[in-house]
C-alpha cells in the first residue's frame, strides 16, 4: 500500500481492523473467518485440507442445500432463462418465476401480496428504508439485525432502542415518543445470535396500545419453529398477526434473496418506494427456482421441522448437562458461550482438533465477556452427528478450561 497522502489518512483505521484480526487469528491453526470449507453435497460434513469435519455452524435449517431437487429446478432455470436477468425488476428484470415465487411465498404466510429482493439484508434495508422517513419514529430491539439498523439509518426517521425481549420498556419507550407520525416496532422472530425468540403476543398488545405496526424478521424462523416451519405466528398457535413480515431466501431455503409480505397496498407502494428493490438487479433465474422448490418441500416435507426441534433441544439438553452455558436459546440456534474473545477463538479451534466446525461470534456482534460459538442445527444433522457434537463440544470445552474437567 502506498503510504502517502490519502493513503496516510486512511492507514489507521485500516491498522485497527487488520491487528484486531491478526490478534486473533495468531497462528494459521487459529484462523477462524473466511475460511473455506468444501462442504459435501449429502451430509452435514465439510472438508478442510483433506479433514472430515461436521459442520455445526451452518444456516441450511431445512438441509435442502444439496437436496436433488432443488438443485434440478435451479438447473432448469438456468437453461431457459440463461444466468442473470435483464435489469432491475421494474424494467426488463422481471420474469415469471418472481412471479411464481411470490405467490408461494404469500400463500405460504397468509398474506394477501408479497415481494422478492435479492437478499434479505437488501429486504429489510429496502421495507424500512421505503416505509418511514423523517418525522416517523422506528422501535428496535436492542439485539435486532444489522440490516434493520441499517434500513433505519437510510430511512431518516427517529430511531429508538428497546432492551432485548423487554416489552415493557418499549411500552415506555412507545409512550415517551411523539405521537405524530408513523411508529413501526420491528423485532426478529429468532435471534441469530441468541436463538430465542421474541414475545409477540405481549408485543402486539403494546404495539395496539400505542397505535404502532409491528414488522418481524423471519430470517431464523421460517422452517425452524412452528408445528410447520411456519414462523412465529405457528409459534404461538396464530393468537394474533404481525403487520408485516420479512425473511430471507439463504437460510432454511437455500437460496439467496429475501422477501416482504402484508397487504397488497403495501406491497404496491414498496415495489416503488423499496431502494434496494428498484435499484438494483432482479433475483437470478436459478436463485429464484431453487427458492421456489425448497418452499414448496418444506411444505411436503415438515417432518424436517420436527427433526430440527427435536435435535436441537436434545443437544442442548445434553451440553447444559455438561455446564455449558446456552443462553436463552430455545430453537435451532445455540450459543455455546465460551466468555472472553480470545476464548471463544480457543474453543473453535480446539472443537475442529475434535472433529467439529463451530464458528466464533466475538464482540462487538456480541456483548463483553460472552463471546461464544454460534452453533446451529439442521435437518442434515442425523442423531449420531448431534451425539458427535455434543462430546466434541464438552471434551472441548473441558480441555479450555471453559468448563471442569
Ligand atoms: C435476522 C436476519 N435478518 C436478515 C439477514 C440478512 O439476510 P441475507 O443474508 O439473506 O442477506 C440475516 C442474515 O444473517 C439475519 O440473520
Amino acid at each position: 500500500m502506498n503510504a502517502t497522502g490519502g493513503w496516510e489518512r486512511l492507514a489507521p483505521k485500516l491498522a485497527v481492523t487488520n491487528r484486531r484480526v491478526a490478534a486473533l487469528e495468531s497462528e494459521p491453526e487459529r484462523r477462524n473467518s473466511f475460511v473455506s470449507y468444501t462442504v459435501e453435497r449429502d451430509s452435514a460434513y465439510a472438508d478442510l485440507d483433506g479433514q472430515r469435519l461436521l459442520m455445526m455452524s451452518g444456516y441450511s435449517y431445512l438441509g435442502l442445500g444439496g437436496d436433488e431437487r432443488v438443485v434440478a429446478a435451479a438447473k432448469a432455470a438456468l437453461d431457459l432463462y440463461g444466468s442473470g436477468n435483464h435489469g432491475v425488476r421494474a424494467l426488463a428484470g422481471t420474469i415469471p418465476l418472481h412471479e411464481e415465487l411470490e405467490a408461494e411465498v404469500a400463500s405460504f404466510a397468509d398474506r394477501e401480496a408479497s415481494m422478492v429482493f435479492s437478499s434479505g439484508y437488501a429486504a429489510n434495508v429496502g421495507t424500512v428504508g421505503g416505509l418511514v422517513g423523517a418525522g416517523d419514529t422506528v422501535f428496535i430491539d436492542k439485539y435486532d439485525h444489522a440490516s434493520i439498523v441499517d434500513g433505519c439509518r437510510l430511512s431518516g426517521a427517529t430511531v429508538t432502542r428497546f432492551r432485548h425481549n423487554d416489552v415493557d420498556h418499549l411500552d415506555r419507550r412507545l409512550a415517551a415518543a411523539s405521537p405524530d407520525g408513523v411508529r413501526l416496532v420491528i423485532v426478529d422472530s429468532v435471534y441469530s445470535m441468541d436463538g430465542d425468540i421474541a414475545p409477540l403476543p405481549e408485543l402486539r398488545k403494546v404495539c395496539d396500545e400505542h397505535n404502532a405496526l409491528l414488522m418481524v424478521d423471519e430470517a431464523h424462523a421460517l422452517g425452524v419453529i412452528g408445528a410447520t416451519g411456519r414462523g412465529i405466528e405457528e409459534h404461538f398457535d396464530h393468537r394474533v398477526k404481525a403487520d408485516i413480515k420479512l425473511g430471507t431466501l439463504s437460510k432454511g431455503i437455500p437460496s439467496m434473496g429475501g422477501w416482504v409480505t402484508g397487504p397488497a397496498e403495501l406491497i404496491g407502494h414498496l415495489r416503488y418506494a423499496a431502494r434496494p428493490f428498484l435499484f438494483s438487479a432482479a433475483l437470478a433465474p436459478a436463485q429464484a427456482a431453487a427458492a421456489l422448490e425448497s418452499l414448496r418441500i418444506l411444505q411436503r416435507e415438515p417432518e424436517r421441522v420436527t427433526h430440527i426441534q427435536r435435535e436441537s433441544a436434545r443437544l442442548r439438553a445434553l451440553v447444559n448437562a455438561q455446564g455449558l452455558r446456552t443462553q436463552d436459546s430455545v430453537t435451532a440456534v445455540l450459543p455455546l458461550i465460551a466468555g472472553s474473545d480470545e476464548k471463544a477463538y480457543d474453543l473453535a479451534t480446539t472443537c475442529r482438533r475434535n472433529g467439529v466446525i463451530g464458528i466464533p461470534v466475538v464482540t462487538p456482534a456480541v456483548p463483553n465477556d460472552l463471546a461464544r460459538l454460534r452453533i446451529a442445527v439442521t435437518a442434515r444433522h442425523t442423531p449420531e452427528d448431534i451425539d458427535f457434537a455434543a462430546d466434541a463440544f464438552i471434551k472441548s470445552a473441558r480441555e479450555c478450561g471453559i468448563i471442569p474437567a
